[in-house]
């Protein structure tokens, strides 16, 4: 339980992508061969993450429209062995159904130990389609309130859905700037109203985001990668004790 995992978040720019980078990496690892779908159409980004932008023929709406098969649009990430990506569509307007994306990735999910699927933001286009395979949903928030609303609105959303495991990611976290800002008493409260049980809290780490961007393995001694190791064991059914 728990091989196809949607990545998610109510607004935008919370770092939804940057982690399924570094978790993905995490769970490469740990030794598992890791799948990330991009389901962000026309706003890709995961290609430019793991370095191989320059490379894509084929996407998710090639398959679809018998253009290729799967395989051939399936990029293995040249840093990091045992890591591929399958692309987003690069035009906006083309939609995967729900109904197709469940059937996809219900045949691709027995050629890997996880499925990490990159969410748009919000519950509008793509979303559906996105989160209908999984059977485990992380949402991703800032400690900041418009994020730890949207948090909470998808929340819901994916409880609806009867998603089996929903769990919390508090990502780009900063102790000094939360407490500066004193929106929230404690991370208890963050997480209370989310409403999801939490995974893990993921630094402000800028070394890791310029890995992300420059499309280099996020790895080595940064702030950031020490969360995401913790959260792939989390994701391979480890008990790894919380730190807050
Ligand atoms: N842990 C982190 N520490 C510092 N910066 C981060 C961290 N995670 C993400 N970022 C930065 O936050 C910004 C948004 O990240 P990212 O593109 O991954 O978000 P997203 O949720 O995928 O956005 P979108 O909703 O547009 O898809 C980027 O500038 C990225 O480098
Ligand atoms: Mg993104």
């Amino acid at each position: 339980m728990g091989k196809v995992t949607v990545i998610t978040s109510g607004k935008g720019g919370t770092g939804k992508s940057t982690f399924t980078a570094g978790v993905s990496t995490a769970l490469v690892r740990r030794g598992n061969r890791v799948l990330i779908i991009d389901c962000d159409a026309g706003m890709r980004g995961i290609d430019l993450m793991l370095g191989v932008s320059g490379e894509l023929v084929f996407d998710i709406a090639d398959i679809v429209r018998g253009n290729c098969s799967p395989a051939n649009a399936i990029y293995p990430c040249k840093t990091v062995p045992e890591l591929y990506v399958l692309p987003a569509p690069s035009d906006v307007s083309d939609k995967i159904s729900p109904y197709i994306m469940l059937q996809l990735v219900r045949v691709l999910e027995n050629y890997y130990d996880h499925v990490l699927i990159d969410c748009p933001a919000g519950i509008g286009v793509g979303f559906e389609s996105a989160a209908i395979a999984a059977n485990r949903a992380l949402v991703v928030v800032n400690a900041e309130p418009l994020s730890v609303r949207g948090g909470e609105k998808i929340h819901r959303k994916l409880r609806h859905m009867k998603i089996p495991e929903i769990r919390l990611v508090i990502n780009r976290f900063n102790e000094r700037r939360f407490k500066k800002m004193g929106a929230f008493p404690d991370l208890d409260a963050v997480i209370d109203s989310v409403g999801a049980r939490l995974i893990g809290v993921v630094p402000e780490d800028s070394a890791s985001a310029a890995c992300a961007q420059r499309g280099e393995p996020i790895e080595g001694r940064k702030k950031a990668v020490c969360a995401f190791d913790r959260i792939a064991a989390r994701l391979d059914g480890e008990d790894v004790p919380l730190e807050l």
